[in-house]
């Protein structure tokens, strides 16, 4: 299928579509939760995140011994997407599963970079392994959140 903005990276061996509809990318969240390397906590959470260009990334949380230095599935979609090349505004939704009672919570951090990566009208998808889903927004996420603009005033 065609991918629009070839001239930014191609994520590695990463499904490529012009437009994945939400079951797709929920499929997609799952398959990369299953990269997540969690010795410590054994929670897998899998993120999806749709650039507007077509492309997925796939985030999973990645742990370390030093317990503070654990990484969220959504961070690390958002920060592969930025390591191919893309910036605020590129995106088209994000998909976030876990293994969760309810539809998965992010945590503070998460909702605080998905609020200014991915932009306040970002559609955020939260689901759970039992299919429950919360179709909401980054700015839902984080009513009131801190970003660039305050650091203007
Ligand atoms: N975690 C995520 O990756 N995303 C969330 O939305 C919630 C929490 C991870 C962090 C840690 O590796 C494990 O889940 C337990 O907190």
């Amino acid at each position: 299928m065609a991918v629009r903005g070839q001239s930014r990276g191609q994520p590695a061996s990463q499904k490529q579509e012009d437009t994945m509809n939400k079951q797709e990318l929920i499929a997609e969240a799952t398959a990369a939760r299953l990269k997540a390397y969690t010795p410590y906590s054994n929670f897998k959470v899998g993120a999806a995140l749709q650039t507007r260009d077509g492309k997925v990334f796939h985030g999973c949380n990645v742990e370390n011994a030093a317990y503070g230095l654990c990484n969220c599935a959504e961070r690390t979609a958002f920060f592969s997407a930025f390591a191919h090349g893309y910036q605020p505004g590129d995106f088209d939704q994000l998909v976030v599963i876990g293994e969760t009672d309810g539809p998965i919570a992010p945590c503070g951090a998460c909702r605080q970079v998905i609020l200014e990566l991915g932009g306040d009208e970002l559609p955020v998808l939260l689901t759970n392994l039992k299919g429950d889903i919360l179709e909401t927004t980054a700015a839902e996420q984080l009513p009131n959140g801190f970003g660039r603009a305050d650091l203007k005033k």
